[in-house]
């Protein structure tokens, strides 16, 4: 029995009902616990008025005249029972000097050399795994340069527990004029979950799961799991396990949330040409719009909500607080790996990077059967996608014209014999031109359940990782000439010496489902077959000028590949801030009706992150001036 209450709010209809939930969801904020505390009382959307068009020109500051008083921030902090913390920058314990009085060589030591080896980064609320948005302004270093200040970091955080915390941090932000911002892993590559002057709604915390063994709803009928939005991968693992090796679609990368930036852009991992996207994924998606309000999306009730929310960006329309997703009987993956290199298997430079016992490289002497093999390799793959399976792959440029290629064939719920079958035309055809593999024996592999084998805690430790991406559409496989012309773009961008990830997979509509397939997804993603990368390591210390350079050089490169897949897009999760026309790029066609839901939903414009729907009219304003930096005061554009 779900009781759905339908209330008039300003000139929009709002379905208030939430149809399930976690008891931490149950704890809500009330008109009492406002009281006269104004600060904190619920919004009214009018979607009549444009996005934030009565906002003033710039958000709150610290120092500003409209910054909230200390006795604010205070009741604020009664208010969330004392959830309210001011964290400062953990790297302080390296510096000197600046603004924080917290050197500690032994701290500084431990974060230098073994935390990144931990869960620590991912405990801390402030930082994030990709630092130069921050404006690198407090860097883990034994020697740093410099003072500690707080840079890009927020300023104040609410370790959320309860759903309460949330609707109380979203009602102070809108009412006051802060600058929000939603942090969960702190994974996002382009500084999403930060930003200067703000008060952070940190969802980390937010770890419930429950087993769901019958799920019925119009659109959906069998087993599912509701998660609460601070789950990362690598715990989500561990409970599929433990209800029986049940098999739910998560992201790759261990410690990157399975709700969250993930699920909001997409989301790939190694089952999403058998069962889609993250976002295919979710069934009802509980959120805090920015009015405050406690609401379920799903495919009955707030049905523009749930549309948007899985697949139209991250920190836009809400934050969500437990997500439903369907859940799968156990099923095995098998991985098939396979490496060759050019002019010496050397260990990629600065990456750090073994290959597993007895999967050393075949090294050639010849360029261009190197790149005879690339393209045998992954016009391949294709046959692996039509299987369920995903490849994972790198292609490194390691100087001196010496390239080295790592990919591994993930293939789901296959017997071993029908996958040595599948691959071994792949293996006769690099043997036939000289590259010396062997399609590997897969006893050790296969057996293993999707859920097996990733139980240990996850770890992370901050880079300066810069991707760019493309979706390469079916079409560029299916001419020759159109694929050796994509292979030669892609070819011309790794000479350039960046490194190229690819990571072949094939959400399509079909695979995709109910409700999976009417979603705010990129449209582009229902076409490819593979997601392509180009990465780099934005270096400490360049000037602004220097950074702007950087992008100019690559973006040469990108606009290849994009002149070969005119009309596709990019992966906003694995893409660039300074991605062009990134509207097209990241939403294709969906940007206008996007558009039309954040103003429904967020008439105030309260969410806000770079490349997200209806973020054009405000920037970061900047004293250097850094491209796509967090390290300053959120201004509009006009303003
Ligand atoms: C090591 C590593 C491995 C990766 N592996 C994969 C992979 O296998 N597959 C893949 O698809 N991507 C992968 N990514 C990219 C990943 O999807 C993005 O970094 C994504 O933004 C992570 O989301 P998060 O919530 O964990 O991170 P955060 O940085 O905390 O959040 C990302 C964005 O989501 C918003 N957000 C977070 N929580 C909520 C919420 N509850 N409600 C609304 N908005 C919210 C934030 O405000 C921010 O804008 C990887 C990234 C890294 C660094
Ligand atoms: C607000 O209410 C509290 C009690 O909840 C009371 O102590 C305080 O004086 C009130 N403040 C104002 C300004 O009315
Ligand atoms: C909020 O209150 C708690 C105790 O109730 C306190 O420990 C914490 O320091 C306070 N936060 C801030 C930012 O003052
Ligand atoms: C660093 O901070 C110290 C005081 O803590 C100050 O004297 C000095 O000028 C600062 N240096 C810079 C470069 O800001
Ligand atoms: C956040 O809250 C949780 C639960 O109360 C607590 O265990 C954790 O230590 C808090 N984190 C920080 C950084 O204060
Ligand atoms: C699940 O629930 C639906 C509707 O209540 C019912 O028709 C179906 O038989 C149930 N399936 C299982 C496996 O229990
Ligand atoms: C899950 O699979 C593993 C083998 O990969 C097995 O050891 C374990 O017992 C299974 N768990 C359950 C609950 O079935
Ligand atoms: C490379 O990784 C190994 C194991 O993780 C570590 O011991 C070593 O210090 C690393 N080397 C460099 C140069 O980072
Ligand atoms: C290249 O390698 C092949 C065997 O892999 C060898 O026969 C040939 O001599 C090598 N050529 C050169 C120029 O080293
Ligand atoms: C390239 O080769 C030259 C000469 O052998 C050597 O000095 C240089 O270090 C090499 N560069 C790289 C990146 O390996
Ligand atoms: C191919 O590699 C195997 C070992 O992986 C080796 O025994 C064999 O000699 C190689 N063949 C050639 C022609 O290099
Ligand atoms: C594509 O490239 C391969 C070599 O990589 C070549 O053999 C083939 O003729 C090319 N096909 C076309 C249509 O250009």
């Amino acid at each position: 029995m779900r009781s759905v209450l339908t209330i008039l709010t300003g000139s929009v209809l709002l379905t208030a009902a939430v149809s399930g939930s976690f008891p931490f969801e149950t704890i809500q904020l009330t008109e009492a616990d406002v009281g006269n505390f104004s600060s904190i009382s619920f919004g009214t959307r009018d979607a009549a008025k444009p996005l934030a068009d009565d906002a003033p020109e710039c958000r709150a500051f610290p120092g500003s005249s409209d910054w909230p008083t200390d006795e604010e921030w205070k009741q604020l902090n009664v208010s969330l029972g004392g959830a309210l913390l001011r964290p400062i920058p953990v790297a302080s314990a390296c510096y000197k000097a600046g603004d924080f009085n917290t050197y500690n060589a032994a701290t500084c030591r431990y974060l230098v050399q073994q935390a990144g080896r931990s869960h620590f980064w991912l405990d801390d609320p402030l930082s994030t795994l990709t630092q130069w948005p921050q404006g690198a302004t407090c860097q883990p270093a034994l020697n740093p340069v410099g003072n500690c200040t707080r840079g890009g970091s927020p300023e104040y955080v609410v370790n959320a527990t309860t759903v309460k915390h949330i609707q109380a941090a979203v009602n102070f932000a809108r009412n006051k004029n802060v600058r929000l911002v939603i942090k969960n892993t702190g994974h996002d590559f382009g500084g999403r979950s930060m930003g200067a002057g703000s008060l952070s709604a940190w969802v980390h915390n937010l770890k419930s799961f429950e087993f769901i063994a019958n799920y019925t709803s119009d659109v959906y009928s069998g087993m599912a799991v509701r998660i609460g939005a601070g789950m990362e991968s690598w715990e989500l693992f561990n409970h599929m396990g433990a209800s029986g090796n049940i098999t739910v679609v998560a992201p790759g990368g261990g410690t990157v949330g399975a709700v969250g930036g993930w699920l909001a852009s997409g989301g790939h991992g190694t089952l999403t040409s058998k069962f889609g996207l993250g976002a295919d994924q979710a069934l009802e998606i509980n959120v805090v719009t920015a009015d405050g309000q406690f609401v379920t999306a799903s495919s009955t009730i707030n049905k523009d909500l749930f549309w948007a929310l899985r697949g139209g960006g991250p920190s836009t329309y809400g934050i969500m607080t437990s997500v439903v997703l369907k859940a799968f009987p156990p099923i095995t993956m098998a991985s098939v790996p396979l490496s060759f290199s050019v002019n010496q298997a050397l260990t990629p430079a600065g990456m750090n990077f073994t290959f597993p016992p007895g999967l050393a490289p075949s090294s050639l002497n010849s360029t261009a059967t190197f790149w005879k093999g690339i393209n045998i390799a992954y016009r391949y793959g294709t046959k692996v996608l039509d299987v369920g399976g995903y490849c994972y792959s790198y292609i490194y440029p390691l100087g001196n014209n010496s390239f080295s290629f790592t990919t591994t064939h993930n293939i789901p719920g296959m017997e071993t014999a029908e996958i040595s079958a599948l691959l071994q035309p792949l293996f006769d055809e690099l043997n036939s031109i000289g590259i010396n593999v062997t399609n590997p024996q897969l006893s050790a592999w296969s057996s293993n359940f999707y859920s097996g084998g990733r139980r240990t805690i996850g770890t992370a430790a901050p880079a300066e990782t810069r991707y760019r991406s493309r979706l390469f559409p079916r079409r560029n496989w299916e001419d020759d000439e159109l694929f050796n012309e994509t292979f030669t773009a892609i070819r011309r961008s790794i000479e350039a010496g960046y490194t190229f990830h690819g990571i072949a997979y094939s959400p399509t509509r079909e695979v995709a489902g109910s409700p999976g397939a009417d979603s705010a997804v990129n449209p582009a993603w229902r076409e490819a077959v593979l997601h392509a990368s180009l990465m780099e390591t934005q270096p400490e210390g360049i000037s602004a000028e220097q950074a702007r350079e950087r992008d100019k050089k690559v973006e040469r490169y990108l606009d290849r590949w994009r002149a070969v897949t005119p009309g596709s897009g990019a992966y906003l999760n694995e893409g660039d801030p300074a991605e062009p026309n990134w509207q097209q790029s990241f939403y294709g066609s969906n940007y206008p009706r996007l558009l039309e839901v954040k103003r429904i939903y967020d008439p105030w414009g309260l969410f806000w992150a770079r490349t997200t729907v209806g973020s054009e009219g405000w920037e970061v304003v900047t004293e250097d001036g850094y491209p796509f930096s967090q390290n300053g005061r959120l201004c509009k554009v006009d303003g």
